[in-house]
């Protein structure tokens, strides 16, 4: 059976819940049909800069870091191997909302799944930041994963 609505999919991973809930739902999707490309897309952002973080003493440090991604990303490429299709896992450094908007675009992907939250811990938001940002850029469907 064919999904003709998606036929490379990005997922953007923070290694957060909801982004664990959303490559579930990437991976269950892509199960339906083989010819589906699975791309998880992990970026760092560059370290704040100690005296920007003096004066934003609240901003949780918890965002995903260089050390301990590479590890994350095994973890992910096992569980990838699950799937009879063609993924692939990235890392990538930069701003995350920037960097994963201009991903799917350069790459065409049709179809981005994502949580609706991240590392952040601002539940009140109904929406995290980078979620956020890449509902309103992208040209192509958007999944958002509670
Ligand atoms: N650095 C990142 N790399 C890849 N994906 C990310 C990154 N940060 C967030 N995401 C994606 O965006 C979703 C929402 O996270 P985010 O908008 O950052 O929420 P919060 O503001 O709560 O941290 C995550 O579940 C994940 O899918
Ligand atoms: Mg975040």
């Amino acid at each position: 059976m064919m999904l003709a609505i998606c036929s490379r999919m990005v997922v953007p991973y923070d290694h957060s819940n909801s982004s664990k809930k959303a490559l579930e739902m990437a991976m269950t999707l892509a199960a339906q049909d083989e010819k589906i490309e699975v791309n998880v897309l992990m970026v760092i952002q560059p370290e704040i800069p100690a005296a920007s973080l003096a004066m934003t003493p609240l901003l949780p440090r918890l965002e995903l870091q260089h050390e301990g991604a590479q590890e994350i990303r095994k973890e992910i490429e096992q569980k990838l191997e699950s799937l009879p299709n063609k993924t692939r896992t990235y890392v990538l450094d930069g701003d995350p909302a920037q960097v994963i908007e201009e991903f799917a675009r350069v790459n065409d992907a049709d179809f981005i799944v994502i949580g609706s939250r991240g590392l952040s811990g601002l539940k009140e938001m109904f929406l995290g930041s980078v979620s956020n940002h890449v509902l309103h850029k992208a040209t192509c469907p958007v999944l958002v994963v509670k």
